[in-house]
């Protein structure tokens, strides 16, 4: 999988565990801290981390997305649902189409893989853009509301019953 990345060949493709440090870093430098390198790892370590990708420049990874399973659920029939979260670029890499890459990728994934919608809390400017809406999530019962709380149908009808309930993991939990 290849991209435009500014004059430079960014090539998206699947992670390896060899990945993993530099992935840490990558959260620690995009996000200033180290709470989301600390959701990816307990996330993976409660296997629902189902889709991750980064993004490689000349060797280095500047750029990467986690989707893991998350329960949605409309009465006694469970969804196939995907969280977006956390994803990060590089700062210095930021704006150049690689988070965009990222999304698109991992979208096109989770549709091939069968799964139905995918929720994200994130930026409202940012996902609107990938097809995300804040209107789609809103009729959800879940531990967040307002417009940075957005979902997309990969399934149309996904998300539209009646009594959708979101329930997220403890591994989005973890304090610092
Ligand atoms: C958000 C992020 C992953 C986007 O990746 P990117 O490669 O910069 O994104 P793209 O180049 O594909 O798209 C750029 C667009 O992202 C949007 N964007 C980037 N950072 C943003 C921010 N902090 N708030 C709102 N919008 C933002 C802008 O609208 C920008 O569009 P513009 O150039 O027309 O202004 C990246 O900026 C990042 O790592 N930020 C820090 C960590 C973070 O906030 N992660 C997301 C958590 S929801």
């Amino acid at each position: 999988m290849a991209g435009p990345g500014c004059g430079h060949d960014v090539v998206i493709r699947e992670r390896q565990p060899a990945d993993d440090e530099a992935i840490r870093r990558l959260n620690d430098a995009a996000f200033g801290g180290p709470l989301e390198a600390k959701i990816v790892r307990e996330l993976r370590k409660a296997r629902l981390a189902v889709i991750e990708l980064v993004a490689v420049e000349e060797g280095e990874i500047v750029g990467h997305i986690l989707f893991s399973a998350l329960k949605v659920t409309f009465g006694e029939e469970i969804m196939p649902t995907l969280a977006l979260a956390p994803m990060a670029v590089l700062p210095g890499r930021q704006r150049q189409g690689i988070g965009s890459d990222l999304v698109r990728h991992g979208l096109a994934l989770a549709r091939q893989r069968e799964w139905w919608a995918v929720i994200v809390l994130g930026h409202p400017d940012y996902y609107p853009r990938f097809g995300f809406s804040a209107a789609l999530a809103n009729p959800l019962a879940a531990p967040y509301t307002g417009e940075a709380f957005m979902a997309l149908e990969l399934v149309p009808g996904a998300l539209s019953g009646a009594g959708g309930r979101v329930v997220y993991p403890p591994a989005f939990d973890v304090a610092v």
